[in-house]
């Protein structure tokens, strides 16, 4: 065997090592998977091809030139996922805490390169010290060149974080760039700064999970999208994400065959409750509407009041934005909106079709509402709805009230197709409100008020909490039975797919943040 072929072997087995057996059991003791393992989990068998697995890093300070590792702390290359190309990186916690130093940024930036030159998803496991101390600012560098290419591959292919184990500091604005962020319980957390430089400038005593566990951030901050119980079963979010996704902006997802049969959907008829104060689970619409099972929730528990998530319809790939009632009456707050804009704005980069279901009692009132800036954040679920140019339909269900009746995907903002059952109430707002303003004077003389404001409340109610008005003026294009839905929208998406509209050119618009 010539010289180089046994070095060659020798050189890739050391690197197959990363920072050695001890490091690599220790990781194992956290319950946590090592980068090449998770690598190798996520990708088709045998399809991962390494970039860069002989890289080391340049740094001679602090003896660094003693402690070389192959691969400098990242498995970088491609590889297939149910088929499909994609890139990937994996930070690699043996290898000096995964910490990111100038050539370890590089390899994370070369195949970030190669994504954008060919048009595939890059998904990056992070694990990481954040910056390679050894090395100052050579390693802030490298994490602004990966800034800066999340920044100009947004929208253009789809980007996957993960994070399985440590990412603070700079860390986290990759992944904040990113389309989506999953995190793993209890071995991950993300933080700015972590609890000791709290405690230094804000004397708050806080551990490193509540700051930024994958709990708290999926509840408190919605910095996290998904998050999964252990590696093995976020690895398989990611596949399943993946699957509603197209390869980049210049695709669609990929159709699954779907063979159409009787759509009547009998359950549909009975999740309205009478009276229309109380409530009911959108998931059951969104149920009875969609492919069996097909549901995958983004953000399940944040801002609980809407629902978004991806779904399929007749096997199509759709995002579904959806008023809650079941949690604050599915009103209109700060994170909701936040939360549904992005969503929104995500299903429009990636050619992926809206369904919007409507049951919305307005925007939520107060101070600490106004004070947190409801008017730029309602805003700005309004412009996401607004520009959007996928196809997008409309159901309106029950309540359609007041402003958040416009933002909500009415036609007057471009919606393709607007929807209502029997049971929408699309007005200004609720009958006793209305009725208790304009009907104040008479309501007050009465000799029974209580019972004048139930006449007038039933009046203004019969006049209003219908969607007939509305139908007559072509604001709903059709009041369906919800029986009948299913069918209609499998007919509706199927019509609109060809959809395209035009802009007027422009650097970009001007979203209120
Ligand atoms: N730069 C260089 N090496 C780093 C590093 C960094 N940012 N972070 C961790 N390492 C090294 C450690 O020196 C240690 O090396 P060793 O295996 O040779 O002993 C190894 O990575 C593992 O770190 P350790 O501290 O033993 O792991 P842990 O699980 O107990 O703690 C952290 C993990 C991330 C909490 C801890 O390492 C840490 O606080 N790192 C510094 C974070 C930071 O301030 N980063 C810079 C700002 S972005």
């Amino acid at each position: 065997m010539s010289k180089n072929i046994q070095k060659l072997q020798d050189k890739i087995a050391q690197a197959h090592l990363g920072g050695g057996e001890k490091r690599i059991a220790k990781q194992h003791e956290k319950k946590k998977l090592t980068a090449r393992e998770r690598v190798e989990y996520l990708l088709d068998e045998g399809s991962f091809e390494e970039i860069g697995i002989l890289v080391t890093h340049r740094t001679t300070d602090f003896e660094m030139d003693k402690q070389k590792f192959y691969g400098d702390g990242v498995v970088t290359g491609y590889g297939t996922i149910h088929g499909r190309l994609v890139y990937i990186y994996a930070q690699d916690f043996t290898v000096f805490g995964g910490a990111l130093s100038e050539t370890h940024a590089e390899k994370i930036c070369k195949v970030m390169d190669h994504a954008m030159k060919v048009g595939a998803p890059v998904i990056g496991l992070n694990d990481s010290g954040g910056a390679r101390i050894q090395e100052g600012v050579k390693s802030l560098g490298g994490y602004a060149e990966i800034f800066h290419r999340n920044q100009k591959a947004s929208g253009v292919i789809p980007q996957i974080s993960a994070i399985m184990g440590p990412c603070a500091g700079g860390a986290v604005y990759s992944p904040a760039i990113t389309d989506f962020t999953l995190m793993v319980e209890d071995s991950s957390y993300m933080f700015v700064t972590g609890p000791n430089v709290v405690k230094t400038v804000t004397n708050e005593n806080v551990t490193s999970e509540e700051l930024g566990g994958a709990s708290t951030h999926s509840t408190k901050s919605g910095v996290t999208h998904i998050t999964s119980t252990n590696d093995i079963a976020c690895l398989e979010d990611i596949k399943l994400l993946l699957s509603y996704l197209p390869q980049s902006n210049k695709h669609t997802p990929d159709k699954l065959p779907f063979q159409p049969g009787d759509e009547h959907r009998e359950a549909l008829e009975t999740i309205i409750p009478d009276s229309s104060n109380k409530p009911y689970d959108m998931h059951e619409v969104i149920k009875g509407i969609i492919d069996e099972d097909s549901f995958f929730e983004i953000h399940k528990n944040y801002a609980n009041n809407i629902i978004v998530g991806f779904a399929r319809l007749g096997g199509r790939s759709i995002g579904i934005v959806a008023n809650q009632p079941m949690s604050l009456a599915g009103v209109l707050d700060v994170d909701s909106s936040r939360k549904a804009a992005r969503f929104t704005r995500f299903c429009d980069c990636f050619n992926i079709p809206l369904l919007v279901l409507v049951d919305v009692p307005g925007f939520l009132p107060g101070t600490d509402q106004e004070w947190n800036g409801i008017i730029l954040h309602g805003a700005k679920l309004l412009y996401a709805l607004s520009e959007a140019t996928v196809p997008k339909v409309t159901l309106i269900t029950r309540k359609a009230y007041g402003g958040a009746y416009d933002v909500m995907n009415s036609k007057h903002i471009g919606a393709d197709l607007n929807f209502a059952w029997p049971t929408a109430e699309i007005a200004v707002m609720g009958a006793k409100g209305a009725s208790e303003i304009i009907f104040r004077k008479e309501i007050k003389n009465a000799e029974d008020p209580e019972q004048k404001l139930a006449e007038k409340e039933a009046e203004y109610a019969e006049l209003f909490a219908n969607p007939f008005e509305a139908a007559k003026r072509g604001f709903i294009d059709e009041v369906i039975m919800p029986r009948d839905t299913r069918r209609k929208l499998l007919k509706s998406f199927s019509m609109l797919e060809n959809k395209e509209v035009l802009r007027p050119n422009r650097k970009h618009g001007n979203i209120p943040l």
